[in-house]
Order: C-alpha cells, then sequence, then structure tokens
C-alpha cells in the first residue's frame, strides 16, 4: 500500500517517523518471503499513539514488525502499512542485576552485553534471531528457558486504548510460544532481571548452546526457525522426520535435510510455496499420528 494523504504525509517528518516507500518485505523476514508497502520507521516511542491515531483516522490499516524472523508475509502488494521501531541508543541499561532493554535491540547482542557485566539466565536464547520484542510477545525460548521468566515489567503501545502502559509480570501470562498481550500490543521496552554470574560461566554455557544448535539446526539458510509449535508432549520435527519428509519440496519451499521442523526458501520461494509446504507436511502428520500441528510461524495474509 502505498500512502497517498498529503496531510498524513506531511505529518510524518513531525512526528520524526522515516517513510521507506514500497519497502520489500522480502528484504526484512529471515524467510526471504513477502510483498511490498510503505514502511514507517518510528524514531521516538512517544510519538506511536499520535502515528497510530493519524492512521486510524485515514482509514489505514498497519501491521508491526519487529526482527521479522518468525514471520511469513503475503507476496505482492499488500494493503496495509507496516510500523517498525528504530533501534536506540542505548539499547540496553543496565541497575543491577536488572536489564532495561529497548523492543527493537536485536536479542543476541542484548544476550551478549548482558553476559559480559556479569548477567545470565539467557544463555539458551543465543543464535535465536530477532528482538527482544518479538522474543517477548512469543516467549522465545531454547534449550530449557524462556525469556518471559526473567520479564519484571513490560512497557507497551496499547492500541485498543490509544495508551502507553507498564505490565507488571504478574500482569501477564507467558506460556508455552505464547503470551497475554494483546494481538494489537506493540512491545516498547522490557526490564529483565537476570541472576548474576561470571562471564566466563555464561559464555561456558553460550559455548554449549551455540554447538548443539550448529550440530541440529540448519543456521545460515532463509527459515522462519521451527514452522510448527511441538504438540505437548511430542516434537514436530521428529514427527515430520519419521514420515521421510525431509527435503520435500513445493516450489522453492522446502523441508530442512538438518531439521524437519525447519521449512527454508532455497530459491524463490513464494508464500503460496511455503503455504502448500505446511499444508502438505500438517496433513501428513495427521493422517499418520493424529496429531495438529498449530503454525508457530506468524502468518500476515494479504488482507
Ligand atoms: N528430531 C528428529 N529429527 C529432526 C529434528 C528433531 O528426530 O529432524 C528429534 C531430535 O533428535 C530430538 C527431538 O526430535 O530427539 C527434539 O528435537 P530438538 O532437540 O531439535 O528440539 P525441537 O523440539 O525440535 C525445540 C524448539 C526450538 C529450540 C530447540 C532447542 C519448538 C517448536 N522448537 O525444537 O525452537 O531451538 O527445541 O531447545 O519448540 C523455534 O522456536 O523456532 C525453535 C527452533
Amino acid at each position: 500500500m502505498r500512502l497517498s494523504d498529503p496531510k498524513l504525509l506531511a505529518a510524518l517528518p513531525e512526528l520524526d517517523v522515516e517513510r521507506i516507500a514500497g519497502a520489500s518485505l522480502s528484504e526484512r523476514t529471515s524467510l526471504g518471503i513477502g510483498g511490498s508497502t510503505d514502511l514507517l520507521l518510528i524514531r521516538r516511542h512517544a510519538t506511536l499513539p499520535a502515528v497510530v491515531t493519524l492512521l486510524q483516522e485515514a482509514g489505514i490499516a498497519f501491521r508491526f514488525l519487529g526482527g521479522g524472523s518468525n514471520l511469513l508475509v503475503s507476496d505482492g502488494e499488500v494493503p496495509w502499512v507496516v510500523l517498525q521501531l528504530a533501534r536506540q541508543d542505548p539499547e540496553v541499561r543496565l541497575e543491577g542485576n536488572m536489564a532495561n532493554v529497548d523492543a527493537a535491540a536485536d536479542l543476541g547482542r542484548t544476550v551478549t552485553f548482558c553476559a559480559k557485566h556479569d548477567l545470565g539466565g539467557m544463555e539458551g536464547l543465543i543464535g535465536v534471531p530477532g528482538t527482544v520484542g518479538g522474543a517477548l510477545r512469543m516467549n522465545a525460548g531454547a534449550y530449557g528457558m524462556q525469556i518471559g521468566a526473567y520479564a519484571r515489567e513490560v512497557e507497551l503501545y496499547r492500541a485498543a486504548s490509544g495508551q502507553i502502559v507498564t505490565l507488571k509480570n504478574d500482569d501477564i501470562r507467558f506460556e508455552y510460544r505464547h503470551t497475554s498481550f494483546a494481538p494489537n500490543d506493540i512491545m516498547l521496552a522490557v526490564k529483565l532481571e537476570l541472576p548474576p554470574k561470571p562471564y566466563r560461566e555464561i559464555l561456558q554455557g553460550i559455548r554449549i548452546c551455540n554447538e548443539k544448535r550448529r550440530s541440529s539446526q540448519p543456521l545460515n539458510r532463509k527459515s522462519a526457525g521451527c514452522i510448527f509449535k511441538n504438540p505437548p508432549g511430542a516434537s514436530a520435527g521428529r514427527m515430520i522426520d519419521e514420515l521421510g519428509l525431509k527435503g520435500l519440496r513445493v516450489g522453492d519451499a522446502a523441508v530442512s535435510d538438518r531439521h524437519a521442523n525447519f521449512f527454508l526458501n532455497v530459491g524463490n520461494a513464494t508464500c503460496d510455496d511455503m503455504l502448500g509446504l505446511i499444508g502438505q507436511v500438517r496433513e501428513r502428520v495427521r493422517a499418520a499420528f493424529g496429531a495438529e500441528l498449530e503454525n508457530e510461524v506468524i502468518f500476515w495474509p494479504a488482507e
């Protein structure tokens, strides 16, 4: 969608918002799939309510993009604009063992920064791509830990009320790859309480997790991480593997040979290729195991 309303276009620079016209979403998602639209880069969190109000008054639909690492986006010109927070400087501020982290901060860099200041706990998240805000929304986890366990306060923009609010951890439910945040809540910042640990010990944990990840997951390939959630007590990857579906392709979308719950864009996969592959695999798993695989990847349809 291209913005053309002159009043809106004139107001954006006053709010310190940068407009990237016709931004390619395939270049902004780890799957390398997605059409194009205008992208509004928000430089100051405080302006978000005003930006959203402007869009709502003009009847323009919008979606909020984090790091794009767990996202499947429709092809072609999509009928909504995309908002994204610009990175802040500094991204992390420490107060004792509390890390105040900007939602747009890179997750891996945040884990490393905290480690260098002798704050651990998040070793398992090293190698998980994306932003801290995205990790929080999904309650990202790996190797026995989930980020929600460390969140003490979350500052967010609540589109339903138009307010920026701060929630305490008691007000938020963090579950397996799911949280009680509303779909249109926009994460702005988080206060993480991290266990103090010597850097050398944290580094040791990071190395072990890195090694496990390298040996079991296709890194440096175009993917969205695991495509399905694990059903309770089972592993989606193992079930797909047992069915011999590694390497299965629909167009340029393929089940990884390394980890069967990673679906790759091996060339110029379209969104339909990926949806086709997801549908086929889900059907085969349902038929063989009676298990209903739920998407872990977030899908943004063109509607
Ligand atoms: N397995 C196979 N074949 C495969 C893949 C896995 O047989 O192709 C087997 C493994 O040998 C193992 C079991 O399935 O016995 C579980 O595999 P793994 O340890 O790789 O864990 P997972 O359940 O597939 C989960 C998370 C990952 C996270 C890892 C490590 C989900 C959906 N996936 O994978 O998270 O990195 O554990 O903690 O919860 C993600 O969320 O995107 C993600 C990649």
